[in-house]
């Protein structure tokens, strides 16, 4: 089957301009009048009636302040002044082409001609250009018509845009037949090109076809114009008002099918007539153009040029009209149709990605006029990979969106489409189109728990995460990611299957090895950090300072001697440690508690003040004394001196060497870490009877001495008298004077003697003594610190 086009078809210039205004007050949300029907077409009305555009056939239903749009028919002066006169807002949709006829036969009636219009009476049109003509101006519709002219003296003949060349030709001849010498005529054929074109293209598509389809109302001029052309050449010609008409099966496929469509024909008809018959095995579409005008014209964008001509008139009395045509406006509508049509005529396929536009929004549903014979709709799931957005939200009519067929007819006639996928798919393509996407980390959302793994959604790309993937350790239930935000590393793209497998796993082992080098970078060497005993060992206690665990040395535990770290430290124990070294090649920590502890030397002076009774452990038995174990870190001394009350050889024969003692603190001197300890003291301080005891011993041992002194001094009294009684020669010669080292020596001899007299007392040496002796003693000792 042939398809013969007119390239001249649907909406002319003005038809289009004038609809256009009228959509426009619509979607400014205006509620406006035309001033009758804005076109000859049904359905055109119908929709815009929809959309708040309204027709009236007088002004007497409307009232000041609302809106009139004046068709591209053009109106009488008398519809300006109503609305002028009652404060009806105008927008005047005259067509341009039809204003100029205004201006002209305006100005032909001031300069006292009388006016002839051929066309039809009571065409809306031509009842605006009667209206501007004054009373002195007639209708012809016919050459019937002439003869009933009045006689003129000088006349301009108009014509309807939209009426026949012919009839007006026949018109002229009539009126050139009649005229007289004196009558001054002037001829403008206003007959619009697009007219004079489609007319032409008409005649000459129903010359070749066997077929013809005129589309376009019934109530339309100049469709039914083209019908009276067709028929003329085409027998079979039919008249198309709607598609639902076409009858396709009465269609032979060698048929050459002929369309023609009237200027009030809406494109989205004659696409629908086309995209029907392109359905049609083997069809092909040639376009047929009118030949061109014999000499190019310049495209008026003003009516005052159009004035300026009337101002200065060619023609004469008798004047053959002028071959020229009328200036042609710039007819935007008239374009390649069939080219037009190839674009937006595409045959469409499932998966096929088109551009169309938003129709409207339904209950979460969207509809689209895809330039296919249906319109397409996106369900509500096939939005966008958000499922949370509403279609009210992403789109609104008119919006111009990308969708992909997802099937060309869902059983009712409708285009299913999907926009989700066309995000999807740029989404990939902007994936697929990064460097190293292996490299990176995505945002995802888990969405569903699939056998093996889970599916997680990176921006609208599904990606299988496995479930040994999702975690660093076992998750026994993934529902538990579902909804929640996850961060993905992608391990494999499957390119032609567009599948992603990701993992979690791996993100949080980068995160978790980052955390911990920055972790260790803060290790400085000397600061002191809070952390917990995690595990105790016998070298020493590991302590979490943070996620990373550090050894405290048994001999970095405590100053004093530690046998195991467990008498310092307990497991999940807080403390407090200072970094002593930092190996972050082996990921080792050297920690230290003892050093933030105070050295036990530092607090002898409270802890043990003199005076005190204190307790220890003999530690070891030396020839002067014994060392008692106060505490780990500190030791005193008992001089042997001090251990018993009684006098003793030697320490051995009151101590041993596990004995628990108390003693009194006799001295203490942190600087020289020494502290002097008498038993001796402690055990009378704390046995009162025993001091008595002793106290009364010594008391008879003193009273008993006293008595010997008495004694062997009034023995020495008795003798010095007898000796003074006798004479000079019986005394005893004198010996001589001791030198100082006898008289030392008779000192020594004498001390020992009181210590070892021969009553067995015991004198206790000087404390003063005593204290000389253990700081000689205590010189060389080392205590561990
Ligand atoms: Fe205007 Fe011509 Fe159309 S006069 S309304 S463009 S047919």
């Amino acid at each position: 089957m042939k398809i013969l086009l007119a390239k001249n078809s649907g909406f002319c210039f003005g038809v289009r301009r004038a609809v256009e205004m009228a959509e426009q007050c619509a979607k400014e949300g205006k509620t406006v009048y035309t001033y009758g029907n804005i076109i000859h077409n049904e359905s055109v009305v119908r929709e815009l009636a929809e959309k708040g555009v309204h027709s009236v056939e007088s002004l007497e239903t409307l009232q000041a302040g609302d809106t009139l749009i004046i068709r591209a028919h053009g109106a009488p002066p008398a519809v300006y002044e109503a609305c002028e006169a009652r404060g009806i807002c105008l927008i005047d949709a005259t067509c341009p082409y039809v204003k100029r006829i205004h201006k002209i036969v305006e100005r032909a009636a001031e300069e006292g001609n009388t006016v002839l219009i051929a066309g039809k009476a009571n065409h809306p049109e031509v009842v605006g250009i009667r209206g501007w003509a004054g009373d002195n101006a007639f209708v012809l519709e016919s050459e019937a018509d002439v003869s009933l002219l009045p006689a003129m003296q000088k006349a301009v003949l108009v014509a309807q845009t939209t009426l026949p060349e012919e009839t007006f030709h026949a018109i002229e001849r009539a009126i050139e037949s009649r005229a007289d010498s004196t009558l001054a005529m002037q001829i403008r054929n206003t007959i619009c090109d697009t007219t004079r074109d489609r007319q032409s293209e008409a005649e000459e598509i129903s010359r070749r076809s066997t077929r013809m389809l005129v589309l376009g109302s019934k109530s339309s001029a100049n469709t039914q114009k083209l019908v009276e052309i067709c028929k003329k050449h085409c027998k079979n010609t039919e008249n198309i008002d709607s598609t639902d008409k076409l009858l396709l099966d009465k269609l032979p496929s060698d048929d050459i099918i002929g369309i023609v469509a009237g200027a009030s024909t809406p494109d989205r008809m004659i696409r629908e007539v086309l995209q029907v018959m392109s359905e049609q095995e083997k069809t092909t579409i040639e376009t047929i153009e009118a030949e061109a005008p014999a000499e190019e014209v310049v495209v008026p964008q003003v009516t005052e040029e159009v004035v300026a001509a009337v101002e200065a008139p060619k023609a004469t009395v008798k004047a053959k009209p002028e071959p020229k045509p009328e200036p042609k406006p710039e007819h935007e509508d008239s374009s390649d149709f069939a080219s037009a049509f190839e674009k937006t005529m595409t045959r469409i396929h499932n998966g096929q990605v088109l551009e169309g536009t938003v129709i409207s929004v339904v209950d979460g549903e969207v509809f689209v006029n895809v330039g296919y014979k249906s319109d397409g709709v996106i369900p509500m799931g096939e939005l966008s990979s958000d499922s949370d957005v509403k279609a009210e939200d992403l789109f609104k009519e008119g919006d111009t969106i990308e969708v992909e067929v997802t099937k060309v007819n869902d059983g009712d006639g409708n285009v299913l489409l999907s926009r989700k996928n066309v995000e999807s798919k740029k989404l990939w393509d902007e994936l697929l189109s990064q460097e190293n996407i292996e490299e990176k980390i995505f945002d995802a959302v888990g969405k569903e728990v699939v056998k093996g793994g889970l599916i997680a959604d990176i921006s609208g790309i599904r990606a299988f995460v496995p479930a040994s993937q999702v975690s660093t350790k076992y998750i026994e239930n993934l529902s538990e990611f579902v909804g929640k935000p996850m961060k993905l590393k992608v391990l494999e793209v499957d390119r032609q299957r567009k599948r992603i497998v990701a993992s979690q796993k791996q993100v949080l082992i980068a995160e978790a090895a980052a955390e911990k080098h920055a972790k260790w970078d803060l290790l400085v060497v000397g600061s002191k950090v809070d952390g917990v005993v995690r595990r105790i060992a016998d070298f020493g206690a590991f302590v979490d300072i943070g996620g990373i665990d550090g050894l405290v040395h048994v001999t970095d535990a405590a100053w004093g001697r530690v046998k195991h770290p467990s008498d310092v430290f307990a497991i999940g124990q807080e403390i407090e440690v200072i970094i002593l070294n930092v190996d972050v090649e082996k990921e080792r920590v050297s920690l230290g508690y003892k050093q933030l502890q105070p050295k036990p030397w530092m607090l002898a002076g409270e802890k043990y003040a003199v005076g005190s009774i204190v307790e220890g452990k003999v530690v070891r038995i030396v020839p002067f004394g014994a060392f008692v174990a106060l505490e780990s870190t500190i030791d005193g001394l008992i001089h042997i001196s001090q251990v018993s009350v009684h006098r003793i050889a030697k320490v051995e024969d009151e101590l041993k060497v596990g004995d628990v003692v108390r003693c009194k603190v006799l001295e203490v001197s942190p600087e020289a870490k020494r502290i002097s300890l008498s038993r001796k003291e402690a055990l009378l301080e704390e046995d009162p009877a025993l001091a008595e005891q002793l106290a009364a011993e010594k008391a008879e041992r003193d009273r008993q001495y006293a008595e010997r002194q008495e004694q062997r001094q009034q023995q020495q009294s008795q003798q010095v008298q007898q000796s003074q009684s006798q004479p000079r020669t019986d005394r005893p010669e004198r010996a001589p004077r001791s030198t100082s080292s006898d008289r030392s020596s008779s000192r020594d001899s004498g001390d020992r003697r009181r210590r070892n007299n021969e009553d067995g007392d015991y004198e206790l040496p000087p404390v003063q003594e005593a204290k000389t002796s253990l700081a000689s003693l205590f010189e060389g000792l080392k205590v561990d610190e």
